[in-house]
C-alpha cells in the first residue's frame, strides 16, 4: 500500500495495545492524532489498534520489544515510511511483578529494568531525528510515585522508574534546544489487564491500597490518559521537565485522617 502522508500529528505509544496505553491512544485520537502502537504481542496490538481506529485515527501496529534497539529503530523507520513525521512519543511500556528484593533474580531484574529504563532511552533516542522535524514535539514518560518515594515489593520497577524520571528531567534540558518538551505522568493505582495479573492480585491487597488513597478509590485509564493528552498538547507549550501525579493524592498519604474521621469511604466512590 502506498503510504499516505497527511497533515495530522503523529504519536507513538509503546504498550499502546492494552490498559493505560490504549486509553492514551483513544485520547490522542480525539485530539486528531494518527497513531503508532508498539509492543511485543500482535494480539494486544490488534485489539488496541481496533479500538483506537474506531475513534477515527489511522493506527500503525508495529510488533516491537523495546529492550532491543534494532527493533526500536525498525519501528521508528516504519513510522517515517507510513506517516513521514512524528510529533509525540509516549513511553508507556512496562513490565512488573511483586517480589521482595531478595527474591528478584538477575533475569527478573534485567527484564523489568530493560523494558522500563532501557526501553524509554532507546525509544527516545530513536525518535529524536523525527521529533526534531516536528513543529510541536514532545515526549511523555509514564512513571510511578515510587520513582521518588520507595517501592517496597517492586524494587526493580522503582529503580527503573526513578531512572526514567531522571531521564525525563535530563532530556528536557538537553533537548530544549530542539523545542522538544519532555514530561512525565505518574498514575496511581489503576486496574488494567497487566496490573490485575501482576500487581492487584487479591481483593485484600486492592482494599489495602485503596485505603491509602485520599480520594478513596482506584483511578481509571481515562483519567491518566487525560493528563498525557494535556502534556502532549499545545496547551502545555511552556511545561517541560515536570511530573504530573494522577493518583487521587496517593503519594501524599492519608496521614492520621482515617483515625480522625470515618469519611471518605474507601472503595465506594466513583470517578467524577
Ligand atoms: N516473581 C519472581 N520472579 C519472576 C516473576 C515473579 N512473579 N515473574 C517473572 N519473574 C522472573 C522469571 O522467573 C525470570 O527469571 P529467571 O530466568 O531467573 O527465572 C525473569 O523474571 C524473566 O521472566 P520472563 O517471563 O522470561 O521475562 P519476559 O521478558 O518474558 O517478561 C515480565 C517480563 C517478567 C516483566 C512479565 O511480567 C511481563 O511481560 N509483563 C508485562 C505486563 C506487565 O508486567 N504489566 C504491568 C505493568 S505495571
Ligand atoms: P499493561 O496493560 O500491562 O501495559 C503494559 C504494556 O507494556 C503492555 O501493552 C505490554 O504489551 C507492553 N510491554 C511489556 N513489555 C514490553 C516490551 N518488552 N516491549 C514493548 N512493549 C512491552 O499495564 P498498564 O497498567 O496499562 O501500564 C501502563 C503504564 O502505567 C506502565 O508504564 C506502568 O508502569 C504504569 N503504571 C501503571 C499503574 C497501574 O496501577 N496500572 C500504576 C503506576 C504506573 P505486550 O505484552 O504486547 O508487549
Amino acid at each position: 500500500m502506498t503510504p499516505h502522508h497527511d497533515a495530522k500529528p503523529v504519536a507513538v505509544i509503546t504498550g499502546g495495545g492494552t490498559g493505560i496505553g490504549r486509553a492514551i491512544g483513544v485520547a490522542l485520537a480525539a485530539d486528531g492524532f494518527n497513531l503508532c502502537i508498539a509492543s511485543r504481542s500482535a494480539d494486544h496490538l490488534a485489539t488496541g489498534g481496533a479500538e483506537i481506529r474506531s475513534r477515527g485515527a489511522r493506527v500503525l501496529e508495529v510488533p516491537t520489544d523495546v529492550r532491543i534497539p534494532e527493533q526500536v529503530e525498525r519501528m521508528v523507520e516504519a513510522v517515517r515510511q507510513e506517516y513521514g513525521r512524528l510529533d509525540v512519543l509516549v513511553n508507556n511500556a512496562a513490565g512488573n511483578f511483586l517480589a521482595p528484593a531478595e527474591r528478584i533474580s538477575p533475569n527478573g531484574w534485567r527484564a523489568v529494568v530493560g523494558i522500563v529504563l532501557d526501553g524509554t532511552f532507546f525509544c527516545s533516542k530513536a525518535a529524536l531525528p523525527l521529533l526534531q522535524r516536528s513543529p510541536t514535539p514532545s515526549i511523555v514518560n509514564i512513571v510511578a510515585s515510587y520513582a521518588w518515594m520507595a517501592g517496597p515489593g517492586t524494587a526493580h520497577s522503582a529503580a527503573a522508574k526513578a531512572g526514567v524520571l531522571a531521564l525525563t528531567r535530563t532530556l528536557s534540558v538537553e533537548w530544549a534546544r530542539y523545542g522538544i518538551r519532555v514530561n512525565a505522568v505518574s498514575p496511581g493505582p489503576v486496574r488494567t489487564e497487566g496490573t490485575d495479573h501482576q500487581l492487584w492480585v487479591s481483593e485484600e491487597l486492592v482494599a489495602a491500597v485503596t485505603r491509602g488513597v485520599p480520594l478513596g478509590r482506584f483511578g481509571t485509564v481515562e483519567e491518566v490518559a487525560e493528563a498525557v493528552r494535556f502534556l502532549a498538547s499545545p496547551r502545555a507549550s511552556y511545561i517541560t521537565g515536570q511530573v504530573l501525579a494522577v493518583d487521587g493524592g496517593q503519594w501524599l498519604g492519608t496521614g492520621v485522617m482515617p483515625l480522625l474521621t470515618s469519611a471518605p469511604p474507601t472503595g465506594e466512590r466513583r470517578p467524577g
